[in-house]
């Protein structure tokens, strides 16, 4: 298992560490740029290969997954990072419930968790490498494919944002199923998010062994709960998963990765207070979406947490000259708030962008975020 021959997995030496090093906490030359979805569907050669392959036929196939990861690395040199190909919704998965993906609808669960004696339905002891090992086989081939270009992302989902899928069936617009089953089953809910959560640890143990350089924890919908949910529900099992990642990587020897938490509107002063310092929480980045400003997340913050984020995912739609203009403001809101910066979206980039303006976003962030 990874656990015994990861270290004699060789890899070709990182020629762009821009991103690790903006993940410490420096103030780098400009800022590295990555953008959540970067492999998706605003790709033709992305939807070429989609044609003669289903969503999780790609994911499970290393060499897809691989060819995928690599696709906007390779039109796109101008990017920093990659991340691994793959879904959040492949732990659910591997604790027995199963996922589709609808070309119209977007993930479906046909038998979601109704109640607490669904538990029943789910595996006891899920093993990642039995389950999930074609994940961990596509990172260290993309990290070879990738020959030192930018460093390798892996990731999952939070506990929270996969709870919602296991109960709502799907999407939802009112997550009327899975936050009812916090004020009607609050200690199951806790039980389930724990369990979510081991799984999702060793997961991410896993990536890293494989290859991965660094992490990031999705909790995309961490904004449809108030304050205290988000303190009581969705932040301890955050907590159990980068403790039991350091710790696990610690006692194989592996010097650790910098871990990024995106809880996508989880923007609440008090919330902030929670996630600043990376020694309590585990994490060193913090993703922000569009809807703060990096200076006042700045002042709540301080600088011992990075930043990452947060350009509007539709200033791609504005043009050349609009997207010019907005990288240059938002960029110098970022310079101005100081400490580590990594340049993102602040959320996935979305199908109907033209991947001309993608490359013309990417130069305009290597303009507009150097430091003189
Ligand atoms: O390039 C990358 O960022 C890596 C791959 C990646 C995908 N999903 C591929 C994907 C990553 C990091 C994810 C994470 C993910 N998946 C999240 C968290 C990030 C976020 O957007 O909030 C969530 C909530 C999911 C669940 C999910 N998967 C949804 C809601 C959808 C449908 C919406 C959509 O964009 O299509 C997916 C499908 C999905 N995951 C696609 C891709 C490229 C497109 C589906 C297709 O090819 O048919």
């Amino acid at each position: 298992s990874l656990a015994s021959t990861w270290k004699e997995i060789e890899f070709p030496p990182l020629k762009n560490d821009l991103l690790l090093r903006a993940a410490k906490g420096e103030e780098t030359e400009r800022a590295p740029v990555w953008v959540m979805r970067q492999a998706g569907r605003y790709l033709p050669e992305f939807m070429e290969v989609r044609k003669s392959h289903s969503f999780f036929e790609c994911c499970q196939t290393p060499s897809i997954a691989s060819a995928l990861t690599l696709q906007p690395i390779d039109r796109y040199p101008r990017l920093d990072a990659s991340i691994i190909f793959c879904d959040i919704l492949v732990v659910p998965q591997a604790m027995g419930l199963e996922v589709l993906m609808e070309p119209s609808r977007g993930p479906v669960l046909p038998n979601p968790l109704v109640t607490p004696a669904d538990f029943s339905r789910l595996r006891e002891d899920v093993d990642v490498q039995k389950e999930l090992g074609y994940l961990f086989e596509a990172i260290t081939m993309t990290r070879k494919g990738l020959a030192g270009r930018v460093p390798l992302i892996g990731f999952c989902g939070a506990p929270w944002t996969l709870m919602a899928y296991m109960c709502e069936g799907g999407g939802s617009k009112t997550f009327e199923k899975s936050k009812s089953w916090l004020y009607k089953y609050p200690e199951e809910s806790k039980a389930l998010l724990l369990r979510v959560a081991d799984v999702c640890a060793d997961l991410l143990v896993g990536q890293v062994l494989a290859g991965a350089q660094m992490l990031q924890v999705f909790d995309s919908w961490a904004g449809e709960l108030t304050p205290y949910q988000f303190k009581t529900f969705a932040l301890p099992p955050l907590l159990h998963i980068s403790h039991k990642v350091r710790h696990v990587l610690k006692t194989l020897g592996h010097p650790g990765v910098a871990i990024t938490l995106f809880a996508k509107g989880a923007n609440a002063p008090s919330t902030y207070a929670l996630l600043a310092d990376p020694a309590v929480t585990g994490y060193d980045n913090l993703g922000l979406d569009w809807t703060v400003d990096p200076v006042e997340v700045r002042e709540l913050v301080g600088k011992k947490v990075n930043l990452q984020g947060n350009f509007d995912p539709t200033v791609l739609y504005g043009g050349k000259e609009g997207i010019e203009q907005e990288i240059k403001r938002a960029s110098e809101r970022w310079l101005k708030a100081g400490g580590g910066w990594i340049a993102n979206l602040g959320h996935g980039i979305t199908p109907n962008v033209k991947p001309e303006d993608m490359g013309w976003f990417l130069e305009c962030v290597h303009k507009y975020s150097a430091r003189s």
